[in-house]
């Protein structure tokens, strides 16, 4: 007998997965951004959760703002730490994995032309913050969608560190996302300012972005 190795299906014959980025994809289609709790597989949760607890202080780095030449450690926008995911580790392959099959059906269902993903582990300290800003910067506005999701069980009301996402340029109030484990957010970079708020304990989330592809001439953007 040749054992299948099937992805689990739902009882609408699709698998879990395309399940979830249908909703996802009707979420964005609906209102730009998609809030789902509870929704990341639990082997990549608990995969990401164990890597991340495990990476050494020094795996992570301050995080800046900007990249390359332009990139500047500025503490009045954020304090946290990242380590970039490569995918060397089982986690990280994981996640790639699970991140590039939402990217092909959010670009089936959607028409996105998202090209490539880009993302990092970020550890707030209790006290660390990052401040409201957009994803997507002047100069490298090819960052199309945001995507993160957290790694915290137990997160209680009073321990600070939620999402708030901003939904235009004069909103104040804005949406509160507690960072609880298994929750995935996903939003249109340019279209959402958002904040984390000062975190009061330890606070773990994966941060990624898809981005379009805008080579112009020979200049190749992204280099892969
Ligand atoms: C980011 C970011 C949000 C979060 O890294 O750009 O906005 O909730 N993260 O961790
Ligand atoms: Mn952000």
């Amino acid at each position: 007998m040749v054992k299948l190795n099937r992805l689990p299906k739902a009882s609408d014959g699709n698998t879990i997965d395309e399940t979830l980025f249908g909703l996802i994809a009707e979420d964005i289609e609906k209102q730009g951004y998609s809030i789902r709790p509870s929704a990341l597989p639990d082997a990549i949760a608990s995969s990401l959760y164990s890597h991340q607890l495990s990476l050494s202080a020094n795996k992570y780095s301050d995080a800046g703002i900007g990249r390359g030449g332009d990139y500047l450690k500025n503490e009045f926008v954020r304090t946290d730490e990242i380590c970039w995911i490569t995918g060397e580790s089982e986690a990280g392959s994981l996640w790639i994995d699970w991140t590039s099959r939402l990217q092909n059906f959010l670009n089936q269902r959607l028409f996105l032309g998202l090209f490539s993903f880009e993302s990092h582990f970020a550890h707030y300290s209790p006290g660390d913050y990052y401040k409201r800003h957009l994803d997507a910067f002047r100069g490298e506005a090819n960052r199309t969608l945001s995507v993160v999701t957290y790694l915290n069980p137990g997160w209680g009301n009073t321990d600070g560190g939620e999402l708030v996402l901003y939904c235009d340029e004069h909103d104040r109030e804005g949406l509160k996302v507690v960072p609880l484990y298994g929750t995935i957010v996903v939003f249109l970079s340019e279209e959402f300012s958002h904040e984390v708020l000062t975190a009061s304990r330890d606070r773990y989330s994966v941060a990624g972005w898809f981005r379009v592809n805008t080579s112009i001439d020979n200049k190749i953007d992204p280099p892969c």
